[in-house]
């Protein structure tokens, strides 16, 4: 069995289900062990390949554990300054790879130790629990006669974590130089950082593609996730049937599958053809395999054969760009004048998707000036056509489930929303 810890991004509900979706549509066997907002643990039937990492969108770092004991030892160490609990620590720690891993031929080791902790009593002793471990790894290392330096923070830092930016450019993770510390209600998870999230390349894909749409297009990072609750994976045909500059289908590239899209505007047609052009040459992509039609969504059973498509990722006309917090009539009328455009999306969707195959769409998340909340209701629409909505996390992907937990099991849908944008994305999946 393999253990690691997962870091993932600020929407981490939709990071868990995403990884979730990866994992199962490429057949990998896990169990996740323990999961919260600051971290996941996942048990591995197999070695995983680290960089999985550049599949995602929404995870920010992957730790191998090399150690776990109990918060107790912990607890007597730090807040109760115990010396043998102390040295109990430092023990654990020599038994491990920790410092064989560290030590290089480098004159003087850089490292670095960042501590996330799932309790709230922890969190306020981070600080004291980073310069603890830090100290531990500075002393095992002088004892092998290695000098070191440790990575501090600034005061003002919050919480002792160092950010994914700061992995890649201090280069901590080809030295197994950064240590993460997962602090649990009843464990502590001891891991080397082994991939961390590479936002230049999103932002490369985001802000340097040729052409771009600032209002209307997705992020990255959220295609991304997208194409991956899909059930996307190498070889399906991913078909995005409102994909304006194509910035699913670039995701859906870089995962090589099938790609094809379908847009009503004629320019957003050729721009989605320029930038597919151009992401596959960025990457080099031997035999990219797009195809971008112009058409009506009504229109798309007669454009493609029928079970034709492995996968759908889209994200559909969400309403006119919003300068203001709408008011609830408003925003009632956003969605009600959107209802015909989804009922002939999921209508047209059911039929060119094969048996089996999952359709990940977005829905606009309204939240209005009195504070309500208005979003489409999509259930009946989907029920009558025949499709099934997928739940994003089953019983079985986790070990056992604590009964405070169990409400993850009841979400149906993932909710994305930001300071910035006055509209929200709720992401539904369904399966023909
Ligand atoms: C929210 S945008 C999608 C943006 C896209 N994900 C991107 O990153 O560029 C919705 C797209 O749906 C297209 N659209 C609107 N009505 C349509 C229809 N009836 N059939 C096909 N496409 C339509 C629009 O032209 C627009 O490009």
């Amino acid at each position: 069995m393999y253990n690691s810890v997962i870091i993932p991004g600020k929407n981490w509900i939709l990071s868990l289900a995403e990884l979730i979706a990866f994992l199962e549509s490429r057949e990998c066997k896990f169990k996740i062990l323990s999961f919260s907002k600051e971290y996941f643990i996942v048990c591995f039937e197999k070695k995983i390949d680290f960089s999985i990492i550049d599949g995602l969108g929404g995870i920010i770092k992957i730790g191998e554990i090399k150690t776990t004991f109990s918060t107790d030892i912990l607890d007597k160490a730090i807040v109760q300054k115990d010396k043998p609990s102390k040295k109990e620590i430092e023990n654990i720690f020599a038994d491990t790879t920790i410092i064989d891993d560290l030590i290089s031929s480098t004159k003087k080791i850089f490292f670095g130790v960042s501590v996330y902790s799932s309790e709230k009593r922890f969190r306020k002793i981070a600080k004291v629990s980073h310069r603890f471990f830090g100290s531990i790894i500075k002393r095992k290392l002088s004892e092998h006669g290695q000098k070191s330096r440790f990575m501090g923070f600034s005061k003002d830092r919050k919480l002792p974590q160092l950010s994914h930016v700061e992995v890649l450019k201090k280069g901590l993770i080809s030295n197994n130089a950064e240590l993460i510390i997962g602090i649990g209600k009843n464990r502590i998870w001891v891991s080397i950082t082994k991939a961390v999230h590479n936002p230049f390349e999103f932002q490369k894909r985001d802000v340097y593609k040729p052409i771009q749409r600032k209002i209307f297009g997705i992020p990255p990072r959220l295609a991304k996730a997208l194409i991956n609750l899909s059930s996307c994976n190498q070889g399906s045909s991913l078909l995005d049937p409102f994909c304006g500059v194509g910035t699913i289908l670039q995701e859906g590239l870089l995962t090589k599958s099938k790609v094809i899209g379908v847009d009503i505007n004629p320019w957003c047609i050729k721009s989605a053809e320029r930038n597919l052009e151009w992401l596959s040459k960025e990457y080099e992509l031997t035999k990219p395999e797009y195809r971008v039609l112009q058409g009506d969504i009504k229109d798309l059973s007669k454009k493609m054969g029928y079970n034709e498509i492995d996968c759908v990722a889209t994200e559909p006309d969400l309403g006119p760009a919003l300068r203001q917090i709408p008011t609830t009539p408003y925003a009632n009328k956003i969605i009600i004048k959107l209802d015909k455009l989804y009922s002939i999306f999921l209508n047209e969707t059911y039929k060119v998707l094969r048996k089996d195959g999952r359709c990940a769409f977005v829905t606009p998340y309204l939240k209005t000036r009195s504070g309500q909340i208005v979003t489409m209701n999509v259930d009946e629409k989907t029920k009558n056509i025949g499709f099934r909505r997928v739940f994003p996390f089953q019983r079985e992907n986790f070990e056992k489930i604590s009964s405070t937990k169990e409400e993850i099991l009841k979400i149906n849908s993932l909710i994305d929303t930001n300071e910035r944008h006055k509209i929200g994305r709720e992401i539904h999946i369904f399966q023909k």
